[in-house]
């Protein structure tokens, strides 16, 4: 077991603090860090929001929320009450001219590192940081935390990032993306540049193209208001897939240094083949699920789970087909879906190799499978080399695929940290190299930007898929034109 190594003191202002995301990840990420003895018991949490709570009404929203979100062998009833005690609220109504910013001046000790975090609406990103800057609140040691998404669109983006910009530094702006604190998503590096054989293979001349699914089986879990005004491309794509194909396709960086990793993931971003509006019809699918069954059991389709019956044309999956345009992966596509309500959860980066070059053996012995990589992100994380064996036992000589397996959890044997445990305590050490930098959130609204447009310009409305379906049967075709599959599960 690694040696836990406190981090600073801090403050933590979270606004949105009543909010779901606060609930069920940030508190509870908090708690992990807090029991592991990373965030000391001088360090304090702030909730900010609009309800007029109490610091006690406030703890035991936070005491609910930890019960339904922490494992119970992680809880403990002592240091749960420990960690309630650092817990203290501010009614505030940002939106409000007249909001009284001083409130958080009686509160906030000048001496520590101060975290805000912005769990709200993106609209509110750029009037907070502006009240936060007028009221004199943010400090040397101050850093403000951005949610995903940054805007809705390269100009909303553009808008954000010039307010922010206004009041903090770009070194003080944490612009989170949780899938880049997954472990299994960091280890996509160790992968990579600290193993000799994968990075001489990284190359066109042996990978045929690269898969990424991210599926869940959840449905729209009470977000509607938020989701459907975003939709999978905005919501998945946009951030979290452009920046695992970023992690798969840059060069290695010079250093760890935050900057140069950011730096080689940006080279990527703008290598993306921009579409033109009339690829956009045959690179990309977008389906709306319809009422299905997941596990046996029946669940309702999308605009039943928005709550009204109200015609809506946002995506709640996407498939697409996209190229980066490097020496290293000329014609090597890129396939990536995602999408809600599919059969299981599971994310998954396949890097397919291409076959032998030329077989010695017959073609009667084996049924052929080229070699993939298949790298698990979640759940069941660990690494799978397929590989073509000989079937043991006298007679005539046969092939049969196998594969290598690695599972983190019987390799580690031990729980892995929530992404948020690990990103909040790098925004208290100040270590932005797990966040995104504004030219790397640019360069993806670049890419994603002519795609919603071609999209909403279009008579065709996103194509509907039973729930428990791998989402619509155009995103198989999608990637059948080409004569390669979508990896099928073998975990
Ligand atoms: C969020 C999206 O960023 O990621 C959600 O807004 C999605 O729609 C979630 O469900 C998936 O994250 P995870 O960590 O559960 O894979």
């Amino acid at each position: 077991m690694s040696k836990v190594i406190p981090v600073a003191v801090f403050d933590c202002v979270v606004f949105g603090a009543t909010g779901d995301l606060t609930l069920r990840k940030l508190l509870p990420a908090l708690y992990g860090r807090f029991q592991d003895g990373q965030m000391t018991a001088e360090s304090r949490v702030i909730g900010a929001a609009r309800s007029p709570l109490s610091d006690d009404d406030f703890r035991a929203r936070a005491a609910r929320a930890l019960e339904q979100h922490v494992a119970p062998d992680d809880r403990d009833a002592e240091t749960v009450r420990r960690f309630l005690g650092q817990l203290f609220y501010v009614s505030i109504d940002a939106t409000k001219p007249d909001a009284d910013w001083d409130q958080f001046s009686r509160v906030l000790d000048d001496s520590r590192v101060r975290v805000f975090y912005l769990a709200t609406s993106p609209d509110l990103y750029g009037p907070i940081c502006q009240a936060l800057g007028a009221a004199g609140l943010v400090t040397e040691q101050s850093r403000v935390v951005l949610e995903k998404p940054i805007g809705h669109d390269l100009a909303s983006s553009n808008a954000i990032t010039e307010a922010v910009g206004k009041v903090f530094s770009e070194s003080q702006t944490f612009r989170i993306d949780h899938f880049l604190g997954k472990e299994t998503v960091q280890n996509l590096m160790a992968l990579r540049f600290a193993n000799t054989i994968f990075e001489r293979l990284w190359i066109s001349d042996v990978i045929d193209h690269v898969q990424i699914t991210v599926a869940e089986t959840v449905g729209l879990e009470g977000r509607g208001d938020y989701y459907d005004k975003s939709g999978a491309l905005r919501d998945m794509v946009q951030n979290h897939m452009l920046q695992l194909v970023c992690l798969i396709a840059m060069h290695p960086p010079l250093s760890l240094d935050a900057d140069r990793v950011r730096d080689e993931k940006l080279k990527v971003l703008r290598a993306l083949k921009p579409m033109e509006p009339y690829e956009v019809a045959a690179l990309t699918v977008r389906g709306q699920y319809t009422a299905g069954a997941i596990d046996g059991k029946p669940v309702p389709g999308y605009l039943a789970d928005l709550g009204g019956n109200e015609p809506s044309l946002t995506e709640s999956f996407v498939a697409l087909k996209a190229e980066v345009r490097t020496w290293r992966w000329a014609n090597v596509p890129f396939y990536l879906r995602t999408g809600k309500r599919l059969p299981s959860k599971v994310s998954e980066i396949v890097i397919q190799f291409r076959s032998v070059p030329f077989s010695i053996f017959p073609p009667e012995s084996a049924e052929w499978r080229p070699n993939a990589l298949v790298i698990r992100l979640q759940p069941e994380e660990g690494m799978q080399l397929e590989m073509m064996a000989k079937d043991p036992g006298p007679g005539k000589l046969r092939l049969s695929p196998t594969s290598l397996d690695i599972r983190f959890e019987t390799t580690f044997g031990r729980r892995f940290p929530d992404a948020y445990e690990r990103l909040l305590m790098d925004t208290v050490r100040g270590d932005p190299t797990l966040f995104m930098r504004h030219d790397e959130v640019e360069a993806a609204w670049k890419w994603v930007e002519p795609i919603l447009e071609a999209w909403a310009g279009r008579p065709d409305h996103p194509r509907p898929y039973p729930a428990g379906t791998w989402g619509p049967t155009a995103a198989i075709a999608l990637i059948e034109r080409d004569g390669r599959t979508w990896h099928e599960e073998m975990w």
